[in-house]
Formats: structure tokens, C-alpha cells, sequence
């Protein structure tokens, strides 16, 4: 494997990335008292705590079928707990579940000194992450086209974005190098974070090769940013070989990872994970208690419940059937979309996730073609330019999903996105011709 030249730093000062908000953030003494109180044995009798009393409450039982045939059901003391206020870090049992899959889905270096903290969601964890270390100018490195939920959070900050291009293996460490090392040179303010989405990246569907991230990883190393990683497709990937998290490479501590149980669970249940360095989880779990206290209790019991019921190995061969689900669908949309808009249209296919993205070379931007006429022709799909780090410019591609259209509506999806296309390019050849 891949020797790094990073040098193992035995402390890395985290406080040099937390933006100037985050390190005004204190604890809230009610959060802190429901900590105590949690870890605390069952003689203590607290009184510190404002929760309610859960026989006010009109749920007496909560049963839960699962799609293997097996169910379980909250009632007594743990419907109880599922209905109440809990840490901000996150139900106690879930943390301990979720250390233990970490460790055997990732094998992250230096563990004892990560921990975790449940959150409502990727979206509501990557914008803490980012809230934690992007202020006002500061610079971020962003792959480009990005997930436009990490721009809308950028976006208030008045941050710089630096947009890295991409290939169909991602953004390529030399652009990146040659990006910082021009930086650099110039005397310009360098980035403390990097947002990347490196497999089934959102929209381009592309997976980020082992060799790519290591060089990426290492040069995080030389030039001292953390990487953001929000990986919410990392189990649905559709080559044959398993992508290699950053977490799995991150000898220094410098990786967040952002996993989300939206994709592969229930969207509707609103879990994610952040695994990152001690310190940063600690000012990040600030920021819960003074958001939303916690991620909510009900789904972390049930996700919990079923960590303890499927065990490891059953969740990942949940993921695999997943996989195969996801795969055969986007086998579907390749075929239908390279039998309607051949000629018009060009794509690569999806490594992983959800995308099909699209270039449409005959129309310089997409945005009034998909967002004014698309309904029309009863097609909807996402202009490129929404995912762009300067949407303002034109963009020619378009991102189409896969994951919810049945067979007969992806082909005449593509069938009425050709036409919707063709007629655009006439109207480009006319107003042209109109014009001279
Ligand atoms: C790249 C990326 N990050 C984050 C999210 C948000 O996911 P969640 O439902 O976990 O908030 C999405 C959802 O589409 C996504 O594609």
C-alpha cells in the first residue's frame, strides 16, 4: 500500500480551524446535567432536569416489523426513553453501536482519539462541520460540480469557494496541487477545509480511485486543511471493489465523516453520524445543545434496535442488496438514455449513487430549458448550473435520478427530455438565425 510522507503529528491544533463563533460556543448546564444524569447509577435521583413525565405521554406501545420477517417492540422503560430527551451527543447505546460499526466498517488510525455524535441527518451534520470551521473569507476547496445542500451553507459566510474540476474519477490531486501551490504563491489566505464527496459523488455519480485519495490525503498533509468527507453513498457503489473511505487513511485526525442513514435506511428518520477528531465533535455537539438538543430519540432507539438485531454482517448484506437494487436501476437509465439521446446528449456512466449527469453540448445553459419549459414536455430533471461553485455561469449538463422511477418511467422520461432537448436546439438555431 501507498507509504505516506505525512508526518505523524502526535497533537494537531484544532483550534486554528474553528471559526471565531465556534469558539464562543458554550455548554448549556441543562445538556450537561441529562449527561450526568445518564451516566449516572440508578441511585441518584435527579431533579436537575426539566423532562417531562413520560405517563403524560399517549403512546403505550411501538411495534416495528422489518422486511426479513423479524420485529421488535418499544414499550415499558425503553418506549419510555425513546419518547424523552436524551444527550446531545446521542442515545448512549447508539454511540457505543455506531463506535463498534465505524471500527469495522472504516479501521480508522488513531480511533481513541475520534469520537462521534449523532446528528438529524448528513445535511444537518455537514452543515455543523462546516459552521465549525468556515467564517467570514475563508477559503474552502470544493469539488466541482458539488452537492449544492454544502453551498447553501457556505453561501451566508461570504466564504471563497475554490473550485476544483473534476474527471470521471473526480477532482485529480494535480489540479488541486497545482490550486494551492498558485495560492500560495500569490500570498493568498489557504483553505482549512476541504468539502469533497468522493464516492457516487453528488451530481457526477463518479468514485474517487484509492491512489487519488491517498494523494489527496497527503496533500492535506502538506498544506494543513481537514477534509470534510460526506459520504452518504459510500455503501452504494456499483464497481466490484469497495471504496476506501479518507477516515480508513486518516493517520493525522484531520478527516470529518459525515454518514447519513438516509439512503440506505429511511430518509424519514433523519439520522446521521459525524466521526471526526475529539475536539472538533465536542464544539460540534455545543452547537446541538444550542440547536436542536439532539438528534430525535425515536429513530436512534430504532436504529439502534436494529444494529442490535442485524448485527454487522446482516447490515451489510443489506447494503449489498441495495447495491444490487440501485445497480440494475441504473443500468436501466444508462440504456434508456443512450437509445433516446444519442447524438444530442453525452454521459458517463455512474460508478455509484443516485446521478446521471448529463452534457448536453448544443445548449450552452440548461437552467431555462429544464426550470421554464421541462414541465411542459412532463419532465423534470435538475439544471447543471444549480451544482456549480459560480451558478451564475452558464452550464450545459443536467442531473437526472435513477432511484425512484420505475422502468417505464425512466424511458419516457429520456424519451420526453430528447424532445425537450431537440426543440431547444432548433430554438437556439432560430433565435441564431434571427439574429444575423
Ligand atoms: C452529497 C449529499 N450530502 C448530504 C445529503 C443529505 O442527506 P441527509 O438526508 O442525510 O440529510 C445528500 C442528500 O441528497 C447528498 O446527496
Amino acid at each position: 500500500m501507498y507509504k505516506y510522507n505525512c508526518k505523524k503529528m502526535s497533537k494537531m491544533d484544532y483550534s486554528h480551524f474553528r471559526t471565531e463563533v465556534s469558539k464562543k460556543r458554550r455548554s448549556a448546564a441543562t445538556r450537561e446535567l441529562t449527561k450526568i444524569a445518564y451516566a449516572a447509577p440508578n441511585s441518584i435521583i435527579s431533579l436537575a432536569e426539566g423532562m417531562p413525565n413520560e405517563e403524560t405521554f399517549p403512546f403505550t406501545e411501538i411495534s416495528v416489523k422489518l422486511s426479513d420477517g423479524s420485529d421488535f417492540v418499544l414499550d415499558g422503560e425503553e418506549l419510555a426513553t425513546a419518547l424523552q430527551y436524551i444527550p446531545s451527543q446521542g442515545y448512549p447505546p447508539l454511540i457505543q453501536a455506531i463506535k463498534e460499526f465505524q471500527r469495522k466498517a472504516h479501521a480508522p488510525p488513531v480511533w481513541e482519539r475520534r469520537e462521534v455524535v449523532i446528528v438529524a441527518g448528513g445535511q444537518d451534520g455537514l452543515s455543523k462541520a462546516l459552521e465549525a470551521i468556515i467564517g467570514p473569507g475563508d477559503p474552502i476547496l470544493v469539488q466541482n460540480p458539488f452537492y449544492p445542500g454544502a453551498s447553501v451553507v457556505i453561501a451566508p459566510h461570504d466564504a471563497e469557494l475554490i473550485p476544483i474540476e473534476q474527471d470521471d474519477h473526480g477532482i485529480s490531486s494535480e489540479c488541486l496541487r497545482e490550486k494551492l501551490r498558485e495560492r500560495q504563491l500569490a500570498g493568498l489566505k489557504m483553505p482549512k477545509m476541504m468539502y469533497i464527496n468522493a464516492t457516487g459523488a453528488n451530481p457526477t455519480g463518479t468514485v474517487m480511485p484509492l491512489q487519488r485519495r491517498e494523494e489527496i490525503y497527503q496533500i492535506a498533509c502538506e498544506y494543513n486543511f481537514l477534509i470534510l468527507d460526506d459520504d452518504p453513498y459510500h455503501f452504494m457503489y456499483f464497481n466490484d471493489e469497495a471504496p476506501c473511505s479518507f477516515l480508513s487513511l486518516d493517520t493525522e485526525n484531520r478527516v470529518i465523516r459525515i454518514d447519513s442513514f438516509s439512503k440506505v435506511l429511511s430518509s424519514g428518520l433523519r439520522i446521521g453520524v459525524i466521526t471526526a477528531a475529539a475536539p472538533l465533535v465536542s464544539s460540534i455537539e455545543l452547537h446541538m445543545q444550542s440547536s436542536h438538543l439532539h438528534a430525535p430519540t425515536l429513530s436512534q432507539v430504532i436504529l439502534y434496535k436494529l444494529l442490535k438485531i442485524w448485527g454487522f454482517d446482516k447490515m451489510m448484506e443489506h447494503f449489498r442488496k441495495i447495491r444490487s437494487f440501485y445497480k440494475e436501476r441504473r443500468d436501466l437509465i444508462v440504456k434508456v438514455a443512450e437509445q433516446h439521446l444519442q447524438g444530442i446528449a453525452e454521459f458517463t456512466v455512474p460508478s455509484a449513487g443516485f446521478f446521471l449527469w448529463i452534457k448536453v453540448p448544443g445548449v450552452q445553459d440548461t437552467w431555462k430549458m429544464v426550470m421554464q419549459r421541462g414541465v411542459s414536455y412532463g419532465v423534470l430533471v435538475a439544471p447543471g448550473a444549480a451544482f456549480m461553485a459560480d451558478p451564475s455561469e452558464p452550464c450545459n449538463a443536467l442531473r437526472a435520478s435513477f432511484a425512484k422511477a420505475s422502468y417505464k418511467e425512466m424511458n419516457l422520461a429520456m424519451e420526453r427530455l430528447a424532445q425537450l432537448i431537440r426543440d431547444e436546439l432548433l430554438r437556439n438555431r432560430a433565435s441564431l438565425l434571427g439574429e444575423t
